[in-house]
């Protein structure tokens, strides 16, 4: 069986509160019963975790190939713009990685405009609110199937 692990970045537990105006009025446990339908749908196992903490993320990424996962759907929120340690990660992770975003980063604060994290991704989902995360969902398990 597939296994996908999804890593909510910091601040993404406050989905629903946090500028729905911007992020949308979802809550992370809903986007996340969406993710586990999509996946029973397609007999993939889902791991979901969510971690305000970037070493918290780094230990994620760097045992999820001894824990068997095939892919990563990351949202690394805030720490996509700061984050060396996660780039790394996940440059030396050896899986398949797709990172997603709710919002189109290129169209907001000019600081939001550089991914560190899109160089070492397979590709990046962004701009369609929680469709963002079943877009990249889809695309994993696509690639996983066609190695
Ligand atoms: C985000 C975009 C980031 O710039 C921001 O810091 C987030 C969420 C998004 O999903 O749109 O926390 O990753």
């Amino acid at each position: 069986m597939k296994k996908i692990l999804v890593i909510h970045g910091p601040n993404l537990d406050l989905l629903g509160k946090r500028e729905p105006g911007i992020y949308g009025r979802l809550t992370l446990a809903e986007i996340n019963r969406t993710l586990k339908a999509q996946a029973k749908r397609d007999k993939v196992s889902l791991a979901i975790r969510q971690s305000n903490h970037e070493g918290l993320i780094v230990d994620l990424i760097g045992r999820a190939r001894k824990n068997k996962f095939q892919g990563i759907l990351i949202n690394p929120a805030a720490y996509t713009h700061t984050s060396v340690a996660v780039r790394d990660a996940i440059a030396a992770c050896g899986l398949i990685v797709v990172e997603v975003h709710l919002s189109n980063i290129y169209s907001r604060e000019e600081f939001r405009h550089k991914s560190l994290i899109s160089p070492v991704a397979k590709g990046t989902i962004m701009g369609f609110g929680a469709k963002s995360y079943t877009l990249g969902l889809s695309a994993i398990i696509d690639l996983i199937e066609a190695k």
